[in-house]
């Protein structure tokens, strides 16, 4: 039996990509989005990759009857969450948009799932929730919480929440996936990252400066305790994420229960001089930059132990930065301007 899953925020960057390695693993897929954060276009294209047609419901998951009525109208054997506000500056400024969409959002969610007797759940979440650690290599079982700001605590809250459902129901099962930082693109360049208005990441900045968009990058703070002064964050090609996505949803189908974590990232850190190097081999010619101050709420060094879904969930990371920077650069190349190209 082909086994249907629902994915929420499925046109957007990481979404995108799980929704076409679930395709090309043989699942049926459902995206739930409201564009509210991205482009109508990016299904066109998934279709086109896919070579299949994908059914989508234009639904905000803040309105709980329609996010029945997709239930109701599928027969859904489990979900994936994406959906979610991520910009972390605009989060700080106007805290109540995130609260109200990533909580509310998920709830609806969860209920319509028990309502229908779904009962397998992937959720999003992100390495901001370790907040401000000291040890690396981060490992799951590590204390969460002091995050810098709202959207991280939105991550922090639901995961809490999943938790709390977990224990109620026995036969819930949800597996929570704290990404390290995604980079990189399908490596057909018809899908990827397409930041609105000026990118806050380091990726789509430089990109962008590259193409001639943008003067210069700014990197944020040159005397940080690590050996170049600059900070190390682990990179991970969102091709790499998506399949993290199905190995999860394969352990949930093997009739796991309960509340489980994984980092996803490479296990590796970089440093931002390193990644600017490596994006200047692959795009050729030097990308400009200036050192400014440092930017608040940004740890020096953050990289993941990722033993644990290499062990339960039988996932690798599989591509390197040069790929990742070079995928990045060939969907900067294709669409200059995203998804409106
Ligand atoms: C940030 C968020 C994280 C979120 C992730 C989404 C924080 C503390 N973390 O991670 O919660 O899940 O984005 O991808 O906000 N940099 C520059 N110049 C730039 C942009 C970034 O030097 O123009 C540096 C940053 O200081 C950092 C590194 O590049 O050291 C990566 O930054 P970024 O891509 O924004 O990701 P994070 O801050 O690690």
């Amino acid at each position: 039996m082909i086994k249907t899953i629902l994915v929420t925020g499925g046109t957007g960057y990481i979404g995108s990509h799980t929704v076409l390695d679930l395709i090309k693993n043989g699942y049926r897929v459902v995206i739930l989005d409201d564009f509210s954060n991205s482009s109508p276009k990016v299904l066109e294209q998934l279709e086109k990759l896919a070579g299949e047609s994908i059914s989508l419901y234009n639904v905000d998951l803040k309105d709980a009857k329609q996010v029945e009525a997709v239930f109701a109208a599928e027969e859904i054997d489990a979900v994936i969450n994406f959906a979610g506000y991520k910009a972390v500056g605009e989060s700080v400024e106007q805290p109540l948009k995130y609260y109200e969409n990533n909580l509310i959002g998920l709830i609806n969610l969860v209920k319509a799932m028990q309502e229908f007797a779904v009962k397998k759940l992937i959720f999003s979440s992100s390495a901001t929730v370790y907040g401000q650690p000291e040890i690396m290599p981060l490992k799951e079982s590590d204390p969460i919480g002091n995050v810098t700001n709202p959207y991280g605590r939105t991550k922090l809250i639901i995961e809490e929440i999943l938790t709390d459902i977990c224990a109620a129901n026995e036969d819930f099962g949800v597996v929570t996936l704290r990404y390290f930082n995604p980079l990189g693109a399908d490596e057909s360049g018809e899908i990827g990252e397409d930041p609105n208005g000026i990118p806050n990441n380091l990726a789509p900045y430089i990109t962008q400066v590259a193409i001639g968009k943008l003067e210069k990058l700014s990197v944020f703070g040159g005397d940080y305790p690590t050996e170049d002064g600059t900070c190390i964050r682990d990179y991970v090609h969102v091709a790499d994420l998506a399949a993290g996505h199905t190995k999860a949803l394969d352990y949930l189908f093997q009739d796991n229960q309960g509340y489980e974590i994984f980092n996803l990232g490479s296990g590796v850190g970089y440093s931002v001089y390193q990644i600017i190097d490596n994006f200047e081999k692959v795009v050729g010619r030097p990308i400009p930059y200036q050192v400014v101050g440092r930017r608040a709420g940004d740890i020096p060094v953050s990289y993941a132990a990722i033993d644990k879904a290499k062990a339960v969930l039988n996932w690798s990371p599989t591509k390197d930065i040069g790929i990742m920077c070079a995928d990045t650069w060939r969907w900067q190349q294709k669409h200059p301007n995203g998804f409106q190209d």
